[in-house]
């Protein structure tokens, strides 16, 4: 349980992730479209919302998969160490992946996976995140599409939790901790 009372206050509205979503959407179609199928890695639990959204507005064949991956339990402060709690059920060497994640912020998940990953040898490995910190950043990676850049704020919603709570908002809103 977070220890401190909060509200939440609107940053980004449903409707504009939607409108961008669609735009991602249409690059990554382009990007893969000579592909015979392209596998779809969402990171879970973040990603979940994001990745239904996506791969709906995409114009290709595709297979989703899920990965799960926690840094953070159910603090603020990511523990920089990337814990894999379930892995992907497909092979996916000499195949070409997309994966799907909801925020990059430190970068040790994304950077733990992509390691992870591009060990198993796939054809191409792309990364498609919806939220990105560039500020908070401790480790060197980017992904190939972003959502939108947005500052130092803690974030919730469309997938992303503060203490497993909030995932479940429709937009992102920033977290504001009140008196009491
Ligand atoms: C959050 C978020 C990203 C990661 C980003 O996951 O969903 O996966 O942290 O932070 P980083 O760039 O500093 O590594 P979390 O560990 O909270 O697990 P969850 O997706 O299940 O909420
Ligand atoms: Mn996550
Ligand atoms: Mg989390």
């Amino acid at each position: 349980m977070p220890h401190q009372s909060y509200v939440i206050d609107e940053m980004i509205s449903a409707k504009t992730i939607a409108a961008r979503v669609e735009a991602l959407a249409a690059e990554i179609t382009d990007c893969f479209r000579d592909t015979d199928k392209l596998i779809v890695v969402g990171l879970l639990r973040g990603s979940f919302v994001f990745i239904a959204d996506l791969v709906r507005e995409l114009d290709l064949p595709v297979e989703v998969d899920f990965l799960e991956a926690s840094s953070y339990g159910d603090g603020m402060e990511s523990s920089r160490e990337v814990r894999i709690l379930k892995d992907l059920r497909s092979q996916i060497e000499g195949r070409d992946v997309l994966v799907v994640e909801d925020i990059v912020d430190t970068g040790f998940t994304l950077s733990h996976v992509r390691h992870l990953l591009s060990g198993r040898n796939p054809a191409r490995l792309k990364i498609c995140a919806l939220l990105d910190k560039p500020s908070r950043r401790e480790v060197d990676i980017r992904a190939d599409w972003t959502g939108f850049e947005i500052p130092d704020e803690f974030v919730v919603g469309y997938g992303i939790d503060f203490a497993q709570r909030n995932r479940n908002l429709g937009y992102i809103g920033k977290v504001r901790f009140t008196e009491d």
